[in-house]
């Protein structure tokens, strides 16, 4: 089923948001892709581009794995990094794989339309990770700082688990170790390893979000953020939370929009439903979202261009069921506050009769209006800065929609918008600023 609203390649296996940037009046959307089959392996950097967040064109793939002779540090896999801009241009910053090796590289775009890149004669930046506990270490966010480049790279130190690796630098190629960012033992961030870092400051305060693998035998929510004071010695955590609530939304990554919004896309992991490894495809893209920091907590909202797919709306019923004439891939259903408080889960149920169900119990009695997204049997669901995100491809169109609320609960203002959809192509990576 091709989603209306959620990025996905035409074929292959996507994984983790990379690179993601706004240049030259487009946002470029690079993924963690397997352009050779549909299991996560062989991971090329894929490459979309869209000017609105909602209409994409899927080009070429933008950075490949290799070759062995002139780059074997990254001939295995090219991993999940961030982009910057440095003199001019775009650079990116990435986990080059040869092996078990896993090591910081560089590479810079080879034009304004991004659509490959250059690797740079230093890589791999680092020979080895920078200390001798540290048994895990990939995936970048850099950002600019008192007039140098600073890095964190996740992943774990023996006996300590899940940390972030901060690193500082001047050209982007030469890195000095700074020390531990953070680690799981001074926050109440769990995890036996943690992957990809997204940092940012947002007013006064610094947020860090990473995407956890937890200990053997433990499970739990697995994206969670951190704010606090960040300064050379490492990032003082003053609160911490989880960023989804759902079991599918992972490794994150967030840039600034040129209208000074912190924009986030996450990896929806679709292979985990039982229809997940069907069809040419596996892997999507979440919504975009809108990060934003008030009184030491971290937001997660829709993206303000959703609004416009919105075309009509039919009010729920005080039954609580709706049935569409036309079965729908994608739509929203929107909660007031009082109505958000009494209902208790969505019922989602395709034209064969396969049903999802969406527990709200996490979002009830938290502020505002309840925003439910489906699209391709993806449901994200947005109230009070919190997001849950869940899937089951089986029921890629909806038929029939049945709130159930605690007993003689009123439905208020309920309402499910139509939404509309966008086309998807595929074409050259131009600059069209
Ligand atoms: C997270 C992750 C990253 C790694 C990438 C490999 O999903 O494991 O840590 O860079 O995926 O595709």
């Amino acid at each position: 089923m091709t989603a209306w609203l959620h990025y996905a390649p035409a074929k292959g296996w996507m994984n983790d948001p990379n690179g993601l940037v706004h240049w030259q009046g487009r946002h470029h959307l690079f993924y963690q892709y397997n352009p050779d089959g549909t299991e996560f392996s062989n991971q090329h950097w894929g490459h979309a581009s869209s000017p609105d967040l909602l209409t994409w064109t899927e080009h070429e793939v933008a950075l490949f794995p290799g070759p062995a002779g002139t780059a074997p540090y990254d001939a295995t896999a090219c991993f999940s990094g961030c982009a910057v801009e440095h003199d001019g241009a775009v650079s990116i910053l990435y986990t080059g794989v040869l092996g078990d090796a896993q090591l910081p590289c560089l590479a810079r775009a080879a034009d304004d339309g991004l659509s490959g890149f250059v690797k740079d004669a230093a890589n791999p930046l680092l020979p080895a990770p920078p200390a001798a506990d540290i048994t895990e270490f990939r995936d970048h966010s850099v950002w600019r700082e008192g007039g140098r480049w600073r890095m964190l790279v996740a992943g774990a130190r023996r006996e300590h688990g899940g940390s972030a690796f901060a690193l500082s630098s001047t050209d982007l190629r030469r890195w000095d170790y700074d020390g531990v960012f953070a680690d799981r033992a001074a926050t109440k961030v769990p995890g036996a390893v943690w992957e990809c870092p997204d940092y940012f400051t947002s007013a006064d305060t610094a947020a860090l979000l990473v995407s956890v693998i937890h200990e053997d035998g433990m499970t739990g929510p697995d994206v969670w953020w951190m704010t606090g004071t960040a300064s050379d010695n490492g990032f003082h955590v003053r609160e911490c939370g989880v960023v989804d609530v759902g079991d599918r939304f992972y490794a994150p990554q967030s840039y600034w929009a040129p209208d000074g919004r912190r924009i986030q896309f996450g990896w929806v992991r679709t292979h985990e439903d039982p229809a997940g490894l069907d069809g040419p495809a596996v892997g999507f893209m979440s919504l975009p979202r809108e990060l934003s920091v008030r009184d030491g907590r971290l937001y997660s909202e829709p993206a303000a261009e959703l609004s416009s797919l919105r075309r009509t709306a039919m009010p729920v019923p005080p039954t609580g069921t709706v049935r569409f004439e036309r079965a729908r891939v994608a739509g929203e259903l929107v909660l007031d506050a009082v109505t958000a408080n009494g209902v208790r889960r969505v019922t989602l149920w395709s034209p064969g009769g396969a049903e999802t169900i969406v527990d709200l119990s996490e979002f009830a009695g938290r502020d505002g209006v309840l925003r439910l997204f489906w699209d391709a049997g993806i449901v994200e669901v947005y109230r009070g800065g919190v997001a849950g995100t869940w899937s089951d491809l089986r029921v890629g169109e909806v038929a029939e929609l049945r709130l159930d609320g605690a007993a003689g609960s009123a439905v208020g203002r309920a309402e499910v918008w139509e939404l509309a959809r966008k086309e998807r192509e595929f074409g050259p990576a131009a600059a069209t600023a």
